[in-house]
C-alpha cells in the first residue's frame, strides 16, 4: 500500500503499467468508435454524474482514476473520431496524430521558447514552413500554432491592427487604441463568426465593420466596391463553413491594395483546399494576402486542439506578440514571441509527424477523398429527392427538409438514430441540415449508410 498518492516509490513503479493500460484503453475505443452510435446514450451521458463525487482526502491514484474516465467517460463521448461524423468541421484525428500526442505528452514539452524544448522548436519550424509550401504561402511568412482559427483570427488581426496603426504614426503595441486614428475594417456579409469575435477581442469592434454583399454561395461579390480611406483590414475568406466556397481573391486583393489596406484571409478549414491540385484553383491569389488563419484539427486531421496564424512580414507579427523579460533569451524570434501564449504545448510535434506520414500526396488524397464523397452524400439526398441548397465544390452539403420545423424535427432524429450525426444551420433565411465531410476514416459505405439513414428519418417526418 502506497503511503500517500503522491509516493514517489509507487508511482515511478507503476508508471510502466499505468500507460499501458491507458494505451490499451486508447486502442480499445479506437476499436469500438465505428461501430457504436455516433451520439451519447441518455445513460451514459447521466452517468456523467458519477464523476462528480466529493474530492476524497485521500486520492484513489492513477490506475483507478484511468478505470473511471474510461469506465464512465469514454461512453459519454461523441464518436467524433469516427466515420460518420458529419458535424461542425471536426475531422477525426488520424493514428499518426494520435500516437505523435501521446508521444509528445510523455516529452511534456513547454514550446514556449527553444531553450525549453529544441524538438519543440524545430518541429513548429519545419511543419510551419512544410504548410506555407503545401498551401501556396509565401515561404518566408512568420507562423505560430495556436488552440484554433478563432485565435489564429485574431492575433492575425491583431498584427494587421498594429501594422495598420503604425504606418497611420499611432503606436498601438505601446499606447493601446485610446486615442487612435480610427481603423476601418471590411469584412463580407457571411464572414464566420469568429472573425466578428476576433475583432471584439482585439478592441475594433464586433459589429462595427464595412459588410461586403455576398452571392448565394456567401462569396463576397467583387464589385461596386467602396472606397477606403485611412488605415483598413479587409477579412477575407476561403471556405464558408457552410458552403465551402472561398472569396475571389485576385480582384479582392487588388482592390484592397489600391487603398494599402491589409488583407487577412480566415481559411480555418478551406485553406487546405490548396493541398489538392483539383480544387487548389478555388483559392488562386490567396498568397497575396498578408495575414492566413487556418487549423490542423480540422482537415488536417490532428488532435485537438491545433490552429495556426501566419503573417507575411514576420516583423509585425513579432513586435505585435512581443513579451520581452531578462529571463526569456530570444522570446522575440520563438514560440512565444509568434503567438499569444507563453507557455504552450507542443503542437507542431504532431503536425510535423502527420505531414511527414502523410506527404504531399498524402494531403491531397484526404482533401480530395473527402469533396467526393461530400458529393456523393449530395447526389444521394437529390436521388432521395431532397433539397442541396449549396454548390457542392468543397466538403460542405446543406440539405433542406422542407420548413424550418420539419428540418429541426429530422436533424433530431437523425442525431438520435444515431447511423451518423450532422447538425443544424440556417443559410440565407433556409434551415438546413450541414454535412462537412472531414476525416480520413470515412468510406463510401459509410456515406451510403448515412444516406439511408437520413432517408429513413425524413420518411417518417411529417
Ligand atoms: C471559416 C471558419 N473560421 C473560423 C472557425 C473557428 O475555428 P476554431 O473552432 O478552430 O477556432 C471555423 C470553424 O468551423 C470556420 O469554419
Amino acid at each position: 500500500m502506497p503511503e500517500s498518492a503522491l509516493d514517489v516509490q509507487a508511482m515511478l513503479a507503476g508508471r510502466a503499467a499505468l500507460l499501458r493500460d491507458a494505451c490499451e484503453r486508447g486502442v480499445a475505443y479506437l476499436d469500438g468508435v465505428t461501430d457504436r452510435p455516433v451520439a451519447p446514450g441518455k445513460a451514459a451521458v447521466n452517468g456523467l454524474l458519477d464523476l462528480g463525487f466529493p474530492l476524497p482526502d485521500r486520492g484513489l491514484g492513477g490506475g483507478q482514476a484511468l478505470r473511471l474516465l474510461d469506465e464512465i467517460g469514454s461512453a459519454a463521448t461523441v464518436a467524433s473520431n469516427g466515420p460518420r461524423y458529419f458535424g461542425f468541421v471536426t475531422g477525426g484525428a488520424l493514428p499518426t496524430a494520435v500516437a505523435a500526442s501521446w508521444l509528445s505528452a510523455a516529452w511534456d514539452q513547454n514550446a514556449a521558447l527553444r531553450v525549453m524544448s529544441p524538438v519543440a522548436a524545430r518541429c513548429d519550424e519545419v511543419a510551419i514552413g512544410w504548410i506555407a509550401d503545401l498551401l501556396g504561402l509565401p515561404g518566408d511568412a512568420a507562423g505560430g500554432f495556436v488552440t484554433g482559427a478563432t485565435m489564429a483570427n485574431a492575433t492575425c488581426l491583431a498584427a494587421a491592427r498594429d501594422a495598420m496603426l503604425t504606418r497611420a504614426g499611432w503606436d498601438a503595441a505601446s499606447q493601446g487604441l485610446v486615442g487612435s486614428p480610427p481603423v476601418t475594417v471590411v469584412v463580407g456579409a457571411e464572414v464566420h463568426a469568429t472573425i466578428r469575435k476576433a475583432l471584439g477581442i482585439i478592441g475594433l469592434g464586433r459589429d462595427r465593420a464595412i459588410v461586403l454583399p455576398a452571392d448565394s454561395q456567401g462569396r463576397i461579390e467583387p464589385r461596386d466596391l467602396p472606397d477606403l480611406a485611412g488605415p483598413a483590414i479587409v477579412c477575407l475568406q476561403a471556405g464558408n463553413v457552410n458552403t465551402g466556397a472561398s472569396d475571389p481573391f485576385g480582384p479582392l486583393i487588388e482592390w484592397a491594395q489600391k487603398y494599402r489596406a491589409w488583407v487577412h484571409v480566415d481559411g480555418a478549414f478551406g485553406l487546405w483546399a490548396a493541398g489538392s491540385p483539383v480544387t487548389r484553383a478555388q483559392l488562386t491569389f490567396v498568397e497575396l494576402a498578408d495575414s492566413w488563419a487556418t487549423d490542423c484539427h480540422k482537415w488536417l486531421n490532428t488532435t485537438y486542439d491545433c490552429g495556426l496564424a501566419m503573417v507575411s512580414d514576420s516583423g509585425t507579427l513579432r513586435r505585435a506578440m512581443e513579451a520581452t523579460a531578462s529571463y526569456l533569451p530570444g522570446a522575440e524570434a520563438e514560440a512565444m514571441g509568434l503567438t499569444p501564449q507563453s507557455s504552450q504545448r507542443a503542437r507542431g510535434v504532431e503536425v510535423w509527424a502527420v505531414l511527414a506520414s502523410l506527404g504531399r500526396d498524402g494531403v491531397a488524397e484526404l482533401v480530395d477523398r473527402c469533396c467526393r464523397l461530400a458529393r456523393r452524400f449530395a447526389d444521394g439526398m437529390r436521388t432521395a429527392g431532397l433539397d442541396v441548397l449549396n454548390d457542392v465544390v468543397l466538403n460542405q452539403v446543406l440539405i433542406s427538409f422542407g420548413p424550418a420545423e420539419r428540418t429541426d424535427s429530422v436533424i433530431a432524429a437523425v442525431q438520435d438514430e444515431g447511423t451518423c450525426w450532422c447538425g443544424p444551420t440556417t443559410w440565407q433565411g433556409h434551415r438546413a441540415m450541414r454535412v462537412s465531410v472531414s476525416g480520413w476514416s470515412t468510406t463510401e459505405d459509410d456515406v451510403d449508410r448515412s444516406i439511408a439513414a437520413v432517408r429513413a428519418c425524413a420518411l417518417q417526418a411529417t
